[in-house]
């Protein structure tokens, strides 16, 4: 037979359990809609033995301020990134499509929304918006172990304002 205080403990703690769980939700809610940290938007499928149908790795600007980057990632380079920067002018909007050509990877922006795995076979399209005074050189990183070069398979994106 519990106590009148154990029975008020327990209600305590029934309540400490649910105030924090409820303070994760809505801090999930907050980055997803105020700060916009999304999951990719899109998955598209490819051959990977006819990569050059699917995807051409570079640099197009569709509109002003609208980039379309391309990125094929392999053991243990991604290009454009590794071979040479991703150089863009005054960013409104960035669309990147990566896929692999190889195994799982992984394509993370450092201090960026930025963060997808990449598959063989899916093209990942993300969608991003940098803000406004965002500029510098920032580091790509491969985040999916892929095997001996892993912890070398980097690359470089500049934005210039
Ligand atoms: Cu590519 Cu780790």
């Amino acid at each position: 037979m519990m106590s009148q205080e154990e029975v008020r403990l327990e209600y305590l703690w029934v309540i400490v359990v649910v105030s924090m769980l409820s303070a994760f939700i809505v801090s999930l809610v907050y980055v997803g809609v105020a700060k916009g940290f999304w999951t990719p938007e899109e998955v598209v499928t490819c051959d990977v033995k006819k990569l050059d149908e699917f995807i051409e790795p570079g640099i197009r600007e569709l509109e002003p301020g609208v980039y379309e980057v391309n990125i094929v990632a392999r053991r243990w380079f991604f290009e454009p990134g590794s071979t040479q920067p991703i150089v863009l002018e005054n960013p409104r909007k960035i669309i990147f499509r990566i896929t692999s050509a190889d195994y799982i990877h992984g394509f993370e922006i450092v201090g960026t929304p930025v963060n997808v795995m990449i598959f063989p076979g899916y093209i990942a399209e993300v969608e991003w918006i940098p803000p406004k005074n965002l500029q510098g050189e920032f580091l790509v990183l491969c985040n999916e172990y892929c095997g001996i070069g892993h912890s070398n398979m980097r690359g470089i994106l500049i934005i210039k304002r």
